[in-house]
């Protein structure tokens, strides 16, 4: 980490992913997650006020360590507990079958080996619990996915990690998932590059 990781790119995430239109997406998304909670990628808590009144526990993990004032007020508002952990996806310390929901807003472009972490959700979720999405991803359109192939060198370094390309629904496929339902539009607002959204549930299949 350094400087435009730990001070910049957290204002930058609040900026243009704080949005009204990102809000609503983020309630729309996060409404069906109930019970003992897992959610990966936890950034600055941008989702903490958009979860349902069915959440009884939240366990949120995310390497970094991002506007610990913002995300302390944020918790400090909830009616459930949350424990946050400063660790990779890729290896989750839980017990399989542990989750109710597991949820990923924005993050599966980031995580670096997101085939891994899909395969630790799929262990520690419970056999009838559900993975929530909301991502970006690679268009289906090939002139605007050759464009993202093109530009991810560059989105790599200015957003710390985050890939344009990914086939989000592929890689949930390929970590043993089965997805239940799939969205996808465009981020109003969003040049497609960017806003090319994949939202939905997956169930260990
Ligand atoms: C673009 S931010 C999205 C943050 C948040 N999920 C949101 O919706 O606002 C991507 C997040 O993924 C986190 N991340 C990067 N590598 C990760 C990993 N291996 N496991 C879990 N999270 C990771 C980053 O630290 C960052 O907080």
């Amino acid at each position: 980490m350094g400087f435009y990781a730990d001070h910049v790119f957290p204002r930058l995430m609040e900026l243009c992913l704080g949005t009204h239109k990102f809000q609503e997406q983020r309630e729309h998304a996060l409404a069906s997650v109930r019970g003992n909670v897992l959610e990966i990628g936890f950034g600055t808590g941008l989702n903490l006020l958009h979860y349902p009144k069915t959440v009884t526990c939240l366990t949120a993990v995310d390497p970094a360590t991002l506007l610990r004032n913002t995300v302390a007020q944020r918790t400090a508002e909830l009616s459930f507990p949350v424990e946050l952990l400063h660790l990779s996806a890729e290896t989750l310390p839980f017990e399989e079958g542990r989750f109710d929901s597991v949820v990923s807003t924005l993050t599966l472009c980031t995580i670096p080996d997101p085939v891994a972490a899909l395969r630790e959700v799929r262990r520690v979720l419970k056999p009838e619990g559900t993975f929530v999405f909301l991502e970006h991803g690679r268009s289906d359109d090939e002139t605007i996915a050759k464009w993202q192939d093109r530009l991810n060198p560059i989105q790599r370094i200015i957003a710390c990690g985050c890939n344009l390309n990914r086939p989000i629904g592929a890689l949930i496929r390929q970590a043993g998932l089965r997805l239940d339902r799939l969205d996808r539009f465009q981020m109003p607002g969003i040049p497609r590059i960017a806003g090319e959204m994949y939202r939905g549930i997956a169930i260990p299949a």
